[in-house]
């Protein structure tokens, strides 16, 4: 069955390694006939969530900032792919952004939590380090976050020892992963 694929891509570095992973899962996904979309999250200016806790006529209104568009795109996906480089043993400060502005959300009365469920979710992650002894400390939270939403992870493709835009050319076994992990979206 054909899905929507939308890819959210964390790195401000437009053409790095994190964009190149996911365009080789996109390119996966659109041979197996789905429909395609890349956004770049440094293209919006998203900003921390305010702290608003309790009762729900408190919260915020995510609509009226830059990460409502993003999470418009995300309600419309069949499946999520969330791609960021490492940054200090975690996911960009960028992904962190969009991420906190899953909390409190909702759109026309119903919660991202009663939106979501039964959506996938894949991950690509590019860092430097050739032996990263803390990668499920980077996918734990995103593994979590999807399980809070009830989505079911899709599966993730993870590029070491990749410090420069070129560096993943050195990989095509990576390259190789990430086009079949889009395939098998
Ligand atoms: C602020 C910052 C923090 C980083 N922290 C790490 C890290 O903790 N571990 C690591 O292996 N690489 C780290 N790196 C290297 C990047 O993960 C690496 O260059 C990656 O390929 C960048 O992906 P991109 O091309 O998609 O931006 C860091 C880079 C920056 C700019």
């Amino acid at each position: 069955m054909a899905m929507r694929v939308v890819a959210f891509v964390g790195s401000p570095r437009k053409g790095g390694n994190s964009d190149q992973l996911t365009d080789a899962i996109l390119a996966g996904a659109a041979e197996a006939g789905h429909e395609t979309e890349k956004l770049y999250l440094c293209d919006y200016a998203l900003t921390p969530i305010d702290a608003v806790y309790g009762a729900e006529e408190n919260w915020t209104d995510p609509r009226q900032g830059p990460a409502d568009e993003l999470i418009k795109r995300m309600v419309a996906a069949d499946v999520v792919v969330l791609a960021s480089p490492v940054y200090w043993f975690s996911v960009s400060g960028l992904m962190k952004l969009f991420i906190d502005r899953w909390a409190l959300y909702q759109r026309d009365g119903r919660r991202l939590m009663d939106l979501m469920p039964g959506k996938r979710v894949a991950a690509a992650l590019a860092l430097a380090d050739p032996e990263p002894g803390y990668l499920d400390m980077v996918l734990g939270p995103l593994q979590q976050a999807a399980k809070w939403l009830r989505m079911t992870w899709a599966g993730e493709v993870v590029a070491t020892s990749v410090a420069d835009p070129g560096d993943l050319a050195a990989q095509p076994g990576v390259l190789a992963a990430a086009r079949e992990l889009g395939r098998a979206l």
